[in-house]
């Protein structure tokens, strides 16, 4: 089969807040096709590649006709005729085509949804689905997932300064089994806010809306779900993202709950305080992306018991987590295809990750669409674990019920990764 790109063609589609975002069709000469979409962050990093958006008063600025008019044009006009299956090349001509260091010549939104269209039509053409083709048959594992149970930071409105509560279902035996330990937590929670007289809706990922009085009762109330639920510690545990860089910068950390601002150390040592307090194997951002002596002294601290995690701080960028593993700044890194703009980056910072046992961490971003690429990245590239917002929500759901259809393909080879997956364990 003819497996030379043919046609690109960009069009509008609108994400889980309702704003535009890039989508691409790619077809090959020999009739395959794949479909690749841009999703969005809110709290991103300062070195991701960026979003190319109109700006202006229409569609609060956020409208894509640059980004679509990039990938018609100059992207489509490159890639035409290149072998889809040689995705290295089709990214690098991407990445040259682009020039800076940001994507922000073309477009993050505008590489990554070509990126990833081109990978699905080369899966397509192999008559394969993605996550086997990924795999070129090495084992693969169902992720161990991490699910927000609260929403906090720029993900509801700074009601609470740490942006995501999350549990991992480390004690389920497979990947069905810890969505039915998820359900019963994300219950439990909504019916604990219920009497407190709390609930009040979601936040952005689909967790419940974070009523609450300190970033301290939030956790608290997060422990006491995994009681109701009847699971120990050593079945569902606790994974916060802290996202520091939101609320932090040049080693002062305020927070909008608290009547006080708090120095590197300062603020490492109340991290320090809820790991000891409460059940808690896997922080992200323990401190901003600009601290990345906050980083190595966390680290250094706890680094040996639970997953450190850098998502602001490493960008999916190979280069910032080989750095980051020789000044031990962390264990794991979180792996956002679209920090990196291509494929072949969010492939380089994984498998850099990997070469050092760190945690591989697939994640979505805040705003997202019914596309469950992620899901197939994790497994086929056997991350181990997956991160895509809370437990409600079709944007959310498609992927956590993607990951069971694929359990279910796998049928008696299906591993699910479990805790075994954490960072730090693996050492
Ligand atoms: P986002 O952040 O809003 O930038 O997608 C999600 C995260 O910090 O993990
Ligand atoms: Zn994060």
């Amino acid at each position: 089969m003819n497996t030379n790109i043919e046609t690109v063609i960009a069009r509008r589609i609108w994400d889980s807040r309702g704003r535009p975002t890039v989508e691409v069709d790619v077809t090959l000469a020999g009739g395959a096709s794949g479909r690749g979409i841009a999703p969005a962050g809110a709290s991103r990093g300062s070195r991701e590649a960026v979003d190319l958006r109109d700006g202006g008063a229409r569609l609060g600025g956020f409208d894509v006709q640059h980004a679509l008019a990039n990938v018609n044009g100059a992207i489509a006009q490159r890639i035409r005729g290149m072998d889809a299956m040689n995705q290295e090349a089709v990214d690098e001509a991407l990445i040259a085509l682009d020039g800076t260091p940001t994507k922000s010549k073309l477009g993050g939104n505008a590489t990554i949804a070509t990126s990833l269209a081109v990978l699905h039509a080369a899966a397509a053409a192999a008559g394969q689905p993605l996550w086997k083709y990924l795999a070129q048959g090495k084992p693969v594992r169902l992720p161990l997932p991490q699910i927000q149970i609260f929403g906090g930071g720029a993900h509801a409105g700074r009601r609470v300064d740490v942006q995501d509560f999350l549990v991992m279902p480390i004690g389920a035996a497979t990947f069905d089994e810890a969505m039915v330990m998820t359900a019963e937590v994300y219950r439990a929670a909504g019916d604990l806010m219920e009497r407190m007289g709390r609930r009040a809706g979601v936040a952005d990922e689909g967790g419940w809306w974070p009523d609450f009085k300190s970033n301290e009762e939030a956790i608290e109330t997060l422990v006491r779900a995994i009681d109701a639920a009847g699971y120990r510690h050593d079945q569902v545990a606790i994974a916060l993202d802290i996202a520091a860089s939101e609320f932090g910068s040049q080693g002062r950390y305020t927070l909008g709950l608290d009547a006080r601002s708090y120095d590197t150390g300062e603020w490492v040592d109340v991290l320090k305080g809820w790991v000891a307090r409460y059940p808690i194997v896997s922080v992200e951002d323990p401190v901003a992306e600009d601290d990345a002596e906050g980083m190595r002294l966390f680290t250094a601290a706890v680094g040996e018991r639970i997953q450190v995690i850098g998502d602001d701080f490493l960008v999916t960028n190979a280069k910032l987590v080989q750095d980051a593993i020789a000044a031990k700044q962390c264990n794991a890194v979180l792996l956002k295809p679209n920090q990196a703009g291509t494929i072949t980056e969010t492939q380089a910072a994984l498998a850099a990750g990997k070469a050092a046992n760190f945690g591989t961490i697939v994640s979505a971003r805040s705003g997202e669409t019914e596309d469950v690429t992620i899901v197939h990245l994790a497994v086929g590239w056997d991350a181990g674990q997956m991160k895509v917002g809370s437990f409600s929500r079709s944007e959310r759901m498609a992927k956590w019920n993607e990951c069971l259809r694929i359990e279910e393909m796998l049928g008696a080879d299906a591993v699910f990764a479990g805790g075994d997956a954490l960072g730090y364990s693996r050492k």
